[in-house]
């Protein structure tokens, strides 16, 4: 257990804060922008021996500030054990599956982790929802701006098997439910789908997504759209909201919309080309024979965050970031010829 609940760092309180998933894609980043900002941290996973979690313990500052704790999002007594002492918690783990599974332990998990929050004195919790609650609804024109007042159509995403969508809505419903309840406070951040750089060595589903493009696997893309959003930037949003919130006002509510980029399937693929041209990005456009026109990238607001003094990492280098990591961490192979210069994009 850590020996102390606070820290002070250049004059500020910097106290104890609790990352759930602590592992996961966005929950490293998550941590690691919390100890960089001198928080003491406490992650959870659910075999924090676990080979997967080794990269959190080589963090900077983990030796000194970090403390992993066993815990599954389904037991509340474990969140609790977690939870408490803290003056926060980033309730980040959640499962990416498209399954019923996936469905309980988003909004169980969720329950559990507000009132372990709650019982265990916490005063702020920030809650990873995802851009599939706001952005699956087919009756939207497409002059709308799509913001932190969006969500997607419930019913449309159980129709079309969209179960990990349904499972983040409900539960940021029931996060925003429960939360208001207990009187805990709450902060929601909704990213559109996280590429950028892995600091653990597993393939994620986002991540995999951009190997999936880049290795020829994916052979054909849809007419669709997707809204992206850097990592880094993720974990910047997670601190951000945390930490001033309040003192920004937060006017339009407890939502912050995190994306910096709406794109085609098409112009993804193209960018994929133009920075990786020895890379074998083969997808082809799969036309349905529903004379449809291409879908065109609809409009959003990310100011919320902006007004946070939040600055968005461009795609092109947050694409060149993620291929440049899947080379190191062995999921793509490196070609023989030169790599694009970072400094030239
Ligand atoms: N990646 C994206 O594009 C994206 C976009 C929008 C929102 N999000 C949200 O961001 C969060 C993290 O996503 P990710 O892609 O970084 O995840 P990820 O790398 O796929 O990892 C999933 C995490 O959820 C944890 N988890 C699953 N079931 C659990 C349970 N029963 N108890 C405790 N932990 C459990 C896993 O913990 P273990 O290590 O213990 O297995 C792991 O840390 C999720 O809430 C996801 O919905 C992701």
């Amino acid at each position: 257990m850590p020996s102390s609940s606070k820290a002070y760092v250049n004059g500020d309180e910097k106290h104890l804060v609790c990352v759930t998933g602590a592992g996961s894609f966005i929950g490293s980043w998550v941590v690691k922008e919390l100890l960089d900002r001198g928080y003491h941290v406490r992650g959870t996973a659910r075999d924090p021996s676990d080979q997967k979690n080794a990269h959190l313990i080589a963090l900077d500052g983990a030796e000194e500030r970090l403390t992993l704790y066993r815990a599954d999002v389904l037991d509340y007594g474990s969140l609790a054990a977690a939870f408490s002492g803290c003056h926060g918690v980033f309730h980040v783990a959640s499962s990416t599956n498209n399954d019923n599974d996936s469905m309980v332990v988003a909004v169980e998990g969720t329950k559990n982790a507000i009132n372990a929050a709650a019982d265990m004195g916490v005063r702020r919790m920030v809650f990873t929802s995802s851009y599939g609650a706001v952005h699956m609804d087919p009756n939207r024109s497409p002059d709308t701006v799509v913001d932190e007042t969006c969500w997607s159509d419930y019913d449309f995403c159980k129709r079309t098997g969209n179960l990990y969508c349904c499972g983040k809505m409900m539960a940021e419903i029931a996060a925003t439910e429960e939360a208001a309840k207990r009187g805990l406070e709450l902060v929601v951040v909704v990213p559109a789908i996280t590429v950028g750089p892995m600091l653990h060595q597993t393939l994620n589903y986002s991540s995999d997504h951009v190997a999936r493009f880049l290795t020829g696997k994916k052979r054909e893309y849809q007419n669709a759209v997707t809204a992206y959003i850097d990592v880094r930037d993720v974990a910047r949003a997670h601190a951000l909201v945390y930490e001033l919130h309040d003192a920004r006002g937060g006017g339009g509510g407890h939502r912050y919309l995190c994306l910096s980029a709406v794109l085609h399937r098409a112009q993804f693929v193209q960018l994929l080309r133009d920075l990786f041209p020895h890379y074998p990005v083969t997808a082809k456009y799969q036309d349905q024979g529903d004379g449809k026109p291409m879908v065109k990238p609809y409009k959003f607001s990310n100011r919320m965050l902006k007004d946070l003094g939040m600055e968005f990492t461009p795609m092109r280098e947050s694409l060149y970031d993620t291929v440049m990591m899947l080379q190191q961490k062995g999921h793509v192979t490196v070609p023989a010829l030169p790599m694009p210069n970072r400094a030239r994009l």
